[in-house]
């Protein structure tokens, strides 16, 4: 089987559109455009990158992006005072802190001090547990847009095994408890789960959250498997995701590409989740 593209930069360019839509008719309502602060700490290469894009995006879309590139050495005092006014100013619907931040600045605390209802990223402790929950809650960026890839393809989840290889915060078991919701029956794999290749090879959805070059081979993949691929692992200059492309793409019925595929979702539902917590803090 040659797998299908699940063309991540169209999809990503269709919400855009509508968000575009909604930007505007929130200005046209209320008097002032959606606004987004970007907090970026240090000067790792990676964020440099992922912030420039969700600034751009930013733009494109009508959203008021409001930026902050604060040295390496800041003090974490420093980054919550700014994260407060941040929490009071009304033009400022939503926050987000890049992530990893410098050593010595503890992540925990820092995410913990974002208004839930300003969470872009939908890291706070309170939308985890409401994603947990099934509570109405801000949802993390890139496991929102796998679901969304995911869909786009008309392969329905229900009932499907989906295996996820990775635990983090970030992607990993945020992206399990929104295939759960999608009654998916889920298994999150890692780096001690035993015989990883039994478990993907039961895996209709397989989706690759472990940041390692080409980790999944063509053999680790069932036949006709839906392929996400989260992976952004820079080497030689180039961009190489989680799975072997054309390997897995020789399995897979539908398979995301890097770049072009996880990559634009994460920027489009970051701008998502704000324009939708614009609306909800007028009472929409
Ligand atoms: N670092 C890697 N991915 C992300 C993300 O989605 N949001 C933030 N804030 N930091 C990240």
């Amino acid at each position: 089987m040659s797998a299908k593209i699940i063309d991540g930069k169209a999809l990503s360019a269709s919400i855009r559109e509508q968000m575009k839509g909604e930007a505007e008719r929130f200005e046209n309502t209320y008097g002032r455009k959606v606004g987004l602060a970007v907090i970026k700490v240090g000067a790792n290469p990676a964020s440099e990158v992922y912030v420039r894009n969700k600034i751009k995006a930013c733009e494109e879309v009508g959203v008021k992006s409001f930026s902050y590139n604060l040295p390496e050495e800041t003090a974490e005092a420093d980054i919550i005072d700014i994260i407060d006014t941040l929490n009071g100013d009304e033009n400022v619907d939503g926050i987000l802190v890049q992530l990893p931040l410098p050593k010595g600045v503890n992540e925990k605390r820092i995410l913990a001090r974002i208004l839930p209802e300003k969470d872009a990223d939908g890291f706070h402790a309170v939308n985890a547990g409401g994603l947990m929950l099934g509570l109405p809650c801000t949802k993390p960026c890139t496991p929102a847009g796998i679901i969304e890839l995911i869909k786009s393809t008309g392969v329905s989840i229900a009932g499907k095994n989906a295996v996820v290889i990775g635990r983090s915060n970030i992607v990993g078991k945020p992206a399990a408890m929104l295939l759960l919701a999608e009654n998916a029956t889920v298994t999150i794999c890692h780096s001690r789960t035993a015989d990883l290749k039994a478990h993907t090879l039961n895996a209709d959805i397989l989706v690759a959250a472990v940041g390692i070059k080409e980790f999944v081979t063509g053999d680790m993949v069932k036949d006709g498997a839906v392929v996400v691929d989260v992976g952004m692992n820079r080497a030689d200059g180039k961009l190489y995701g989680d799975v072997n492309y054309p390997e897995a793409s020789e399995k897979a019925s539908y398979i995301t590409p890097v770049p072009g595929g996880v990559g634009p979702m994460t920027v489009t539902m970051l701008i998502k989740n704000t324009v939708e917590s614009a609306f909800r803090c007028k009472g929409n």
